[in-house]
């Protein structure tokens, strides 16, 4: 089989890639080893910065994010048990979207099936080809029910997209001896939880205490979505309902009597994380998108606006080039995805260092971002400097 763009993995990078080069006549064909089932139970963080939401409702993805993208004004940082409101209209003139992740992909898998695009589940890619050539492509198997895995195909293309997640096969097929992997391990992971529940508040609550991190999240008027700092070895079924909520009202309460409205609890995992970058993002006529190249701390929540707006950037390179056969933008993808990922990444960091506690910190230590945390609340500056980096900068 042969395609123009190949693409290595179906979560929202992958498919969004596909819907806008689909869109503009560009041939692609996206290859993933999940189901649709499993991708659209993948539970990943639900705030859209104001352009991805643009790019899904101005390019006919508009399905459901209008009735069930829910918009907020700001977040509420508690520390000290006490609420710090930042509203983002009147601090930089911006909201944010509420609209899970595992939706996002839904509404992209409709929308390519809609398009009548070639998305192939249940497709495993088992080696990469000739990455240094002008028709790189793969090997890949089915894995569908009744389909025969020992199978193997051929998928040659003139570009191929490694969007294929943390884990990615593409980038590990480019590593070679200019390539650096550099990243950041934190000694915590975040306890998840989904439960039936009246909202606890209006905005999201980001929390610090001294027994850890809590985030107070929300799905809609009837689900909530819950996180509080752990161990990474913890393990969800160690955890009763009534140990998850009394854990996470201690690290919410205050003089004020703030209360969670608690309900039954029908998902809990435990989430590792870490910081990462694979520099460069691309080798000759194969490149790397969202998480494939770097991912970051679940913190902001800037995972998946850092996909897209690596998609955006690509997605014009790979039309300029459709359209002229010149490969400049392409050559000037990865720096120009580069600048935002490593805001993204200090951003993604300074909210993950400023709001969770660690075991070997100082007395020192802990007071000292108490002081951090008001120099944020405490002035307008401050707020607005937060406030700019949670909503996202402006496209580079
Ligand atoms: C959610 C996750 C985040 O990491 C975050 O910063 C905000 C919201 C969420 O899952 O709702």
């Amino acid at each position: 089989t042969g395609t123009r763009v190949g693409i290595v993995g179906a979560g929202p990078a992958g498919l969004m890639l596909s819907h806008l080069l689909a869109r503009a006549g560009v041939d692609n064909i996206v290859l993933d080893r999940r189901s649709h089932e499993e991708i659209s139970h993948t539970h990943r963080a639900g705030i859209l910065e104001q352009p991805s939401v643009d790019m899904l409702t101005q390019t006919g993805v508009d399905g459901r994010i209008g009735e069930l993208g829910d918009e907020h004004e700001g977040i509420d940082l508690r520390f000290g048990g006490e609420s710090h409101l930042l509203h983002f209209p009147e601090l930089v003139g911006a909201t944010v979207t509420l609209y899970a992740q595992n939706e996002v992909f839904v509404d992209l898998a409709a929308a390519r099936a809609r398009d009548g695009g070639d998305v192939r589940f249940e497709t495993e890619v088992t080696e990469v080809l000739d990455v240094d050539s002008d028709r790189p492509g793969v090997r890949f198997r089915s894995l569908a029910d009744g389909a025969d895995p020992d199978e193997v195909h051929e998928l040659r293309c003139d570009l191929l997209i490694g969007a294929d997640g943390s884990r990615s096969v593409v980038r590990r097929a480019l590593a070679d001896g200019g390539s650096q992997d550099l990243s950041h391990e934190y000694p915590f992971a975040w306890f998840g939880i989904l439960a039936e529940a009246p909202k606890s508040s209006p905005e999201l609550i980001y929390a610090r205490h001294e027994r850890g991190f809590a985030l107070i999240s929300q799905r809609s008027e009837t689900v909530q979505r819950m996180y509080f700092q752990c161990d990474p070895g913890e393990k969800p079924e160690d955890w009763s309902d009534d140990r998850i909520w009394s854990e996470l009202q201690a690290r919410v309460s205050g003089p004020d009597g703030f209360e969670l409205k608690t309900g039954p609890i029908f998902d809990r995992t435990v989430l590792p994380f870490r910081s990462f970058v694979r520099q460069p993002m691309s080798r000759g006529s194969v490149f790397l998108a969202g998480d494939a190249a770097h991912t970051v701390p679940p913190t902001g929540a800037k995972g998946l606006n850092l996909a897209f707006a690596d998609v955006r950037v690509l997605a014009d390179a790979i039309l300029a080039w459709a359209d002229t056969g010149t490969r400049e933008k392409l050559d000037g993808y990865q720096d120009t995805a580069l600048r935002r990922v490593w805001k993204a990444q200090n951003f993604s960091f300074w909210m993950t260092s400023m709001l969770h506690t660690r075991a070997d910190a100082t007395a020192f230590e802990n007071r000292r971002i108490l002081g951090e945390l008001e120099s944020v609340t405490g002035s307008r500056f401050g707020m607005q400097h937060l406030a700019e980096q949670y909503t996202g900068w402006p496209n580079s």
